[in-house]
């Protein structure tokens, strides 16, 4: 008898796609990236023994994509860490934008697959300008770790759909503790390092969680599947997992999707809202949550449906629909929220019938300029 053999169903693990399997995966992908990275309060990058950041008065953070928000995150937290000038740029753009580097600068790059071209020329760039790199990549070997000073890999495993998701999530946490690390080597270890290691630790079980709830944002997918666009809104870290929430939604739905600053929205976004127009608001910082809540509330006055993603503790009495997730150091809640925005953007994606593995026109990784 002849048993029928499907191989790339086999590849998918059980999963119905390459995506749905990748973000299933992150518990996995996170523990592993975690790895002997931690020791009690001290983080383990020996490749950083190498670099000298004792006159270091400007970084970069430079990627495309999903790359580039890791970047956003990174530079947010350096401007906090940090006394010196820390900036994100998409490699196109950074790499003719004239940027000022010389022997004083660190540039960071990240890129899942380290082939990107806009990312290799900008290092490319930068190290004929005398800057000392760092790459973070996920593909062992790849091009970016021959031209950079030092290469940091996520362990997330292969990463076959065209979205990401498991390397995103993964690049997150390695720049987390790359940052602290450089911190500490500049002589000045955040104060709240200790809190943020301790709640990294926990982050495999802290996205499982959020992956429980894959039926209950399967509900408000319903809510976006038949809409022409969508609106993404949070401030500080937040603004990071809003523009990843709306880059995974364009991409694989074809929902248009915009990203705002919520206190931008007065200064002309609101122009669009109207009766059931969808407002996706993150609220988790809590220096700017109870700011953000008021900006929501400016919409739903418009008629806008929204959908909070919020902590525990934030009253959120006024929302019918209200996602939270767990109490977790401030500068980690985009880790939860960007799961439960995946699994947004898988759900609407599939309720319209797109191919989510291979979204039209977007390719797994940018070769040419
Ligand atoms: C493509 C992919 C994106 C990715 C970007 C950067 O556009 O579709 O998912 O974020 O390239 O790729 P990289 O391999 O450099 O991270």
């Amino acid at each position: 008898t002849h048993i029928p053999y499907d191989l790339s169903a086999a590849q998918k693990g059980g999963f119905e796609t390459y995506m749905l399997k990748e973000i299933y995966e992150q518990p996995e992908a996170i523990r592993e990236t975690l790895r002997g990275r931690i020791s009690g309060n001290q983080i383990i990058l020996p490749k950083l023994d190498g670099l000298d950041l004792s006159a270091i008065d400007r970084i970069y953070i430079v990627g495309c994509g999903t790359a580039y928000h890791v970047g956003i995150y990174g530079s947010t937290l350096l401007q906090r860490w940090l006394p010196i000038s820390a900036i994100s740029t998409p490699a196109s753009e950074f790499r003719y934008g004239h940027p000022v580097v010389d022997e004083h600068t660190l540039c960071i790059y990240i890129s899942q697959s380290g082939e990107t071209a806009d990312t290799l020329a900008a290092l490319k760039m930068t190290n004929e300008m005398g800057a000392q790199s760092i790459a973070i990549a996920n593909v062992l070997g790849s091009s970016i770790s021959r031209l950079a000073n030092v290469t940091l890999y996520t362990c997330a495993g292969p990463e076959v759909a065209v979205a990401s998701t498991k390397a995103f999530t993964t690049q997150l946490v390695l720049i987390t503790l790359l940052i602290i690390k450089i911190a500490e080597m500049m002589g000045r270890r955040p104060q709240e390092a200790d809190a943020v290691l301790h709640d990294l630790k926990r982050m495999p079980e802290i996205v499982d969680d959020m992956l429980k709830k894959s039926d209950e944002v399967k509900e408000y997918a319903e809510l976006l599947k038949d809409q022409h666009d969508a609106y993404f809104i949070g401030r500080q870290l937040d603004y990071v997992s809003v523009l990843e929430g709306a880059l995974k939604l364009k991409e694989i739905s074809y929902v248009h999707a915009d990203a705002y600053y919520a206190g931008e929205l007065k200064h002309g976004p609101i122009a669009l809202i109207e009766q059931g127009t969808v407002v996706i608001a993150m609220a988790t910082q809590p220096e700017v949550a109870a700011k953000t809540i008021s900006n929501i509330e400016e919409t739903m006055a418009r008629g806008a449906n929204v959908i909070l993603i919020t902590n525990k503790e934030q009253p959120a009495l006024k929302f019918d629909r209200v996602m939270r997730i767990p109490e977790i150091h401030p500068t980690l809640t985009c880790i939860p929220v960007t799961i439960l925005l995946q699994l947004l953007a898988y759900h609407t994606a599939t309720e319209k019938g797109r191919d989510v593995d291979k979204p039209r026109n977007l390719a797994k990784s940018v070769t040419v300029e």
